[in-house]
């Protein structure tokens, strides 16, 4: 067996650029080991990776499931910090993606409801959601999420919820397989779409894990300020802890997007040089940024996408140009 080298020496050793090696440790197409904060490699596994050209995973977008069927790529929205956009983004690209003529089925795995309150349906109302979905799950594992799917006027379908999804944590922890419930119910769903995106709560537990093993990619969004760079990482480390126990090996971070941006005050430009030296190296950041507007609290209380409630505006812009850079699957 070779030697390990940090990865700062292969770096030099075959003359590349070092952050072209540690963004490949971390999405895998570089097999590294990762001791404290440093990444070591065996110099054959670099020259292999440079010879294969680096190439980055197939998008999930050609999943084929068993009947060889196309499925769905699943994305996590998620991020353990409250109010960073992850609603508002799971909302937006979703019907950004839509509006592109892809098939998009939002899932609202928040007990708080907002995505499901965004379009306007009441959670108090409904009588199957993502919660009767994982209790009839959890007393006879069969998935029957299609009763609680819900087409809607933006041109997205839903998965909503209500509050009593707060028992599933309980419900989920005494259960057989408890990771992988919402994998199961999502099973059945995807062959009818292109996209799945999962909008989730801001506390890591098991409906996150639930998420983030039911999912190919996770999208991160990053409110432009200082201390929401702590749960950024934070999230990093899940990503890794997922990889890493094998709940999802192949787990990747999709994109970091920069939420409620306000170019105008140093300390939000600052934020934003800070997130792309800090994350930058290990995972991309989209060149979509989306702006803080007051229009986006407006769209959601009249229940229209940002697209519908301002078409033209920077937020739609930002959005649409989100959704082209998923369809691409970034760089
Ligand atoms: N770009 C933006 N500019 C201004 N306000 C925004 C923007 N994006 C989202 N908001 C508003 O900020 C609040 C929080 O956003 P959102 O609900 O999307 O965050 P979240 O991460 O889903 O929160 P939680 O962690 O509680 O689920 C909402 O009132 C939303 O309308
Ligand atoms: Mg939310």
């Amino acid at each position: 067996m070779n030697d390990l080298l940090p990865l700062k020496d292969a770096a030099q050793q075959f003359g590349v650029k070092l952050d072209r090696l540690r963004r490949a440790a971390w999405d895998g197409r570089l097999t590294a080991r990762q001791v404290g904060n440093q990444w070591l490699v065996e110099p054959s596994e670099v020259a292999r990776f440079l010879r294969d050209g680096g190439r980055r995973p197939e998008p999930a977008a050609v999943t084929v499931g068993q009947r060889g069927e196309a499925m769905a790529r699943i994305i996590a929205v998620a991020v353990p910090k409250g109010g960073t956009g992850k609603t508002t983004t799971t909302l937006n690209l979703g019907a950004a993606l839509a509006e592109q003529g892809q098939r998009v089925l939002l899932v609202d795995f928040d007990p708080q409801g907002n995505l499901t309150q965004a379009l306007g349906l009441r959670p108090a109302d409904l009588e199957h959601t993502s919660y009767t979905a994982i209790k009839h799950f959890l007393s006879c594992f069969e998935p029957q999420l299609e009763r609680a799917v819900r087409p809607t006027s933006m041109g997205v379908d839903v998965v909503p919820t209500s509050a009593r999804l707060n028992l599933a944590n309980d419900e989920l922890a005494v259960a057989i397989q408890r990771e992988f419930v919402l994998q199961k119910l999502l099973a059945p769903l995807a062959p009818s779409y292109d996209i799945i995106l999962i909008d989730t709560l801001p506390y890591l537990g098991v409906l996150v894990v639930n998420a983030l093993v039911a999912a190919q990619e996770v999208l991160v969004p990053l409110q432009a300020e200082y201390l929401a760079t702590e749960s950024v990482a934070l999230m990093m480390d899940q990503v890794q802890l997922m990889r890493r126990s094998g709940l999802n090996a192949s787990l990747r971070v999709l994109g970091i997007l920069l939420t409620m941006v306000d170019q105008r005050t140093v300390i939000h430009r600052e934020a934003v040089d800070y997130a792309r030296r800090v994350f930058g190296s290990q995972v991309p950041i989209f060149g979509a940024m989306v702006k803080r507007s007051v229009r986006f609290p407006e769209s959601q209380a009249s229940h229209q996408s940002i697209l519908a409630y301002d078409p033209e505006g920077d937020g739609s812009r930002a959005y649409r140009a989100l959704a082209e850079e998923v369809l691409r699957g970034t760089s």
